[in-house]
């Protein structure tokens, strides 16, 4: 949630730079934006609410500069709220990403010693604390990062932080939860909430740590602890993903462009990502007890994860949205290994159920998407899904390949690994037929057909019920459109009274043991008027539409997600929405 950039170096054009970053980075909140420069030593801003579109900030040319974009938390969308925040003398420029939980505390010695506050911001009390810290801080190289850490350190919560000093042309930064990379380039030096947003500058980078704080100018970067002060030697890693992954690359929107990413990626998962389920398969083998956990779409593909681990390994597996898990933790300890899925690697209610988990005595693995995320270098094992960035708020591609890595996982604990390699791939084959042929023109029609509906549902049985699950999400947060996705067993038992003439029903019928069950749930849908989509390989005559899929046995749970993506997306160009940023949502979702 909300995305902050900086940069100090030898380049004038620090505003544009920031502004390419900032858009970068839209994906973890879009509220409003704002961009600081340094101009004669005193701060220029310009902040707006919405969206950033094609938006090319008059600001004069600067060597420093830091920006933000917000998903707003504390005080409403409004321009004096976005950030940066200033301090009283206009000198300092700060950005932040967290909430700082004692700001009111804060604030009002600040108030009574005539700190003059503009927002309704937690964010704003950290400008005036450093401005305060910086008076009493002796002059000096580390004078900012000094005063920056002491500040630091009064805060509660989980927050990252950076603030520039115009006067003095520094950037300091430190962190306690939300994550922070800093960039290394010939040019500069940069901090970001996110290295994709680097990459046009430098693949070397420095995941700062929680707990760390930096220093950034034009010629130095370095890193301290913030606690105790001391300087510590950065790490420095050079990351895989190349600038152009992050690019629309001539799609009209990240959202078609992510989708039509999964055939490549799982054939390449096929080819793979057998070693990965290998490690994973063996950890598994030596737990006493496991469990999974993920939020959203990644909470869908634990759900996935335990029917097909139950039914193609006859594993059982315990599986719980993050946010919950602590409440059920009793069970978790030594011998235990938490399976945690998450495509940032930074979901809060992830890395607080991971980290608590880890206290008990469990071991910890993750499918995780993003390289140096703060999950990522929490596990014991990391499974990387390989998906390449996802900007889209969307998970798409992220979503299938948990489900490549967790098939892959449960034929190799059934001794059957050659079988799921093949199966994988024909997901990547079978997908990329759908989305070149007619079925992308008929799942088109289909939006046409319901796109002023209020409801949808989506009942699946089985391992087509956390498909269900993930189809209705794709539905409602992208087009707003009310979907709920049921048990097939369940719908009966009272969203049925919703059910009236014309209601759109999306029926997953795989060629499996559920499929003479979910007919019998969907044709008393269509009895009470219910219009039948069919998702399956087989036609029926209750279907007003049929959408065929292939019959690929377990791995026709990763057929059943693109033609949901599908619908959802048209379904949002048609209502006039932003597939790429619905309204609300953040990708990232780094706040509890
Ligand atoms: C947010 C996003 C979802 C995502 C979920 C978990 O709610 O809007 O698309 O599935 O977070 O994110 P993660 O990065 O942990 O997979």
């Amino acid at each position: 949630m909300c995305g902050i950039f900086g940069y100090v170096g030898r380049d004038e054009n620090a505003a544009d730079l920031v502004m390419r970053g900032l858009k970068k980075l839209e994906y973890r909140g879009y509220d409003s934006w704002g961009v600081a420069v340094g101009h004669r030593s005193r701060v220029v801003l310009e902040r707006r609410i919405g969206k950033i579109g094609d938006a090319a900030p008059d600001l004069p040319p600067s060597a420093i500069g830091i920006g933000h974009t917000r998903w707003a938390t504390h005080g409403g969308v409004t321009e004096d709220n976005a950030h940066p925040h200033l301090d009283c003398a206009g000198r300092l420029a700060l950005i932040h990403n967290g909430i700082v939980s004692n700001y009111r505390e804060l604030r009002e010695p600040l108030l009574r010693a005539g700190h003059r506050f503009r927002s309704e911001t937690d964010t704003e009390v950290v400008a005036h604390l450093i401005e305060d810290c910086l008076a009493a801080t002796p002059v000096g190289p580390q004078q900012l990062v000094r005063a920056t850490m002491s500040a630091f350190r009064r805060l509660h919560g989980l927050n990252a932080i950076a603030v520039a000093d115009v006067a003095t042309g520094h950037i300091a930064a430190a962190k306690s939860g939300s994550p922070l990379v800093l960039g290394w380039s010939e040019r500069g030096h940069l901090l970001a909430s996110d290295f994709s947003a680097l990459l046009e500058h430098t693949r070397r980078v420095t995941f700062v740590q929680d707990g760390q704080a930096a220093l950034l100018s034009r010629d130095d970067c370095r890193v301290f602890d913030a606690h105790t002060g001391d300087e510590v030697t950065p790490a420095v890693t050079e990351v895989e993903w190349e600038v152009a992954a992050t690019e629309l690359s001539g799609y009209p929107d990240y959202m078609t462009k992510e989708i039509h990413e999964q055939p490549a990626m799982l054939r390449r998962l096929a080819e793979t990502g057998g070693e990965h389920a290998h490690r994973l398969a063996v950890m598994i083998r030596e737990a006493a007890d496991v469990f999974i956990i993920g939020c959203g779409s990644a909470g869908h593909a634990g759900l996935a994860a335990q029917y097909l681990l139950a039914r193609v390994a006859g594993r059982r597996v315990t599986v719980a949205s993050a946010s919950e898990f602590p409440y059920l933790m009793d069970f978790v300890g030594a011998g235990a290994l938490v399976i945690a899925l998450s495509q940032s690697g930074e979901t809060i209610d992830v890395i607080d159920a991971v980290r608590a988990a880890r206290r008990r005595g469990a071991r910890i693995a993750a499918l995780v998407n993003v390289e140096g995320s703060t999950l990522w270098r929490l596990a014991d094992l990391t499974v990387p899904l390989s998906a390449g960035p996802e900007r889209c708020v969307l998970a798409t591609k992220s979503f299938t390949a948990k489900l490549a890595l967790v098939l892959l996982t449960a034929y190799e604990l059934a001794g059957r690994a050659p079988e799921a390699i093949d199966l994988v791939a024909r997901a990547g084959d079978e997908i990329e037929r759908l989305l070149a042929d007619d079925r992308r023109d008929l799942i088109r029609q289909i939006a046409d057909a319901i796109h002023t509906r209020e409801h949808l549902f989506v009942i699946g049985r089985g391992p087509s019920y956390p498909l269900a699950l993930e189809a209705a999400l794709k539905v409602k947060e992208v087009s707003y459109i009310h979907a709920e996705g049921f048990a097939g067993g369940d719908l009966k038992h009272g969203v049925i009274a919703l059910v009236e003439r014309g209601t759109p029903c999306l029926v997953l019928a795989p060629s499996d043991e559920t499929y003479d069950d979910i007919m019998a749930g969907a044709m008393q849908v269509k009895a009470r008027g219910a219009m039948l989509i069919g998702v399956s390989p087989t036609p029926h005559e209750a279907f007003d539409y049929h959408v065929p899929v292939a019959d690929l046995g377990a791995a026709t749970a990763i057929l059943n997600a693109p033609p949901a993506q599908l619908l959802g997306y048209y379904l949002a160009l048609l209502r006039g929405h932003d597939p790429d940023k619905p309204r609300n949502l953040a990708k990232s979702v780094t706040v509890k």
